[in-house]
């Protein structure tokens, strides 16, 4: 297949381009390098572009024939949305109308989402299932949110069939250390205690200490990159077989809390780095945890990589060799 990866130059999209690559598909990577990297595309061509920019987007598409398009590129940082909303919008929300539009201007009708568990703000009920009310409770997740309705009502009206995943907390490298996240103001709960660990900060804070949850840190779902990626694949998959739009929940189905990450970090690293007990973090949600029954039921995902030591261990090596870079 010809596929589009917008974003195919970011921590996640360069292991979709890599995985793809290495399966023989044709790849071209849309991708602005706002927060991705040249060096991080292994595979495939890539267009140096912004997604605000239909005649780029109209000339790329014009001249190229795409079977699906995997959509990426986006803006990631809970709490920066809460402070500047209409960066999230412009780029998460506008900028995918933009891309959607093109494919249905130039009949791409093959389209993958990089949604988010945020589309679900505050479960009622955890794990959370994909039928869970849709409340996001912070800029980011609406942008996302905002998102997934366009799709819905532009499948309803048009040849266009596509698969939103939910992502929970993406985390971890590639096995090979080829690749990972590479972002300096990288804000992830993994990635900041890792360089903590490694000197680059002086200390990791706990955001919020007083939750309701059994150590009063927040619980997340974390899961790692490459099952992220089979995830990918297999509705790719599904979707060239013919089957109707569907949204899938990504992640394993249990949770660990802040303070168990940081232990876990301290024992990868054998490093004993400081850490201070700050206030919440705006826009956090407590627990959030996925139903992942339907993905597995669907698509025959089958995780290969549950296991908080394993994801820590693979995302070490990639900040160790990153380390002197950033
Ligand atoms: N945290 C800290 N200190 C830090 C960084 C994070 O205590 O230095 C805490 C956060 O407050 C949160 C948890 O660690 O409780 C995880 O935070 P991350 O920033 O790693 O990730 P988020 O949960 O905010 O967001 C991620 C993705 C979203 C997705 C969400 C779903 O970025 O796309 O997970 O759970 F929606």
């Amino acid at each position: 297949m010809k596929i589009l990866v917008t974003g195919g130059a970011g921590y996640i999209g360069s292991h979709m381009v890599r995985t793809l690559g290495e399966s023989g598909h044709d790849v071209v990577v849309y991708d602005n390098l706002s927060t991705g990297f040249r060096e991080s595309v292994l595979y495939g061509r890539l267009v140096k572009a912004d997604l605000a920019d239909m005649t780029a987007m109209d000339e790329l598409f014009s001249h190229e024939k795409f079977d699906a398009v995997a959509h990426f590129a986006a803006h990631i940082v809970v709490d920066e949305s809460v402070r500047e909303p209409v960066k999230y919008y412009r780029n998460n929300f506008s900028n995918a109308l933009n891309l959607v539009e093109a494919c249905l201007r130039h009949g791409v009708n093959t389209f993958l989402f990089s949604s988010t568990a945020a589309v679900y703000g505050m479960p009622v009920a955890v794990p959370v299932s994909e039928e869970a009310p849709l409340v996001p409770i912070n800029p980011y997740g609406w942008s996302k949110r905002m998102v997934e309705q366009v799709l819905q009502d532009v499948s309803h009206a048009s040849g266009l069939r596509y698969v939103s995943l939910r992502y929970f907390n993406v985390a971890g490298a590639d096995a090979e250390t080829r690749l990972g996240q590479k972002y300096k103001d990288a804000t992830h709960l993994i990635t900041v205690s890792l360089r903590t660990a490694l000197g680059l900060r002086k200390e990791l804070n706990i955001f919020g200490t007083d939750y309701d949850t059994p150590d009063g840190t927040c619980v997340r779902d974390y899961i790692h990159v490459d099952d992220l990626i089979n995830a990918h694949i297999l509705a790719l998959d599904y979707l060239s077989k013919g089957k109707p739009s569907r949204v899938f929940n990504c992640g394993y189905g249990h949770g660990y809390s802040v303070r168990e990450v940081v232990e876990k970090v301290k024992q990868v690293t054998e490093i004993d780095f400081a850490v201070q007990e700050a206030g919440r973090r705006e826009g956090d949600p407590s627990v959030i945890v996925a139903d992942s029954d339907r993905i597995k039921r669907e698509l025959g995902w089958m995780p290969k990589y549950d296991d908080l030591d394993y994801i820590i261990r693979t995302a070490w090596a990639w900040e160790q060799k990153l380390h002197g870079t950033l």
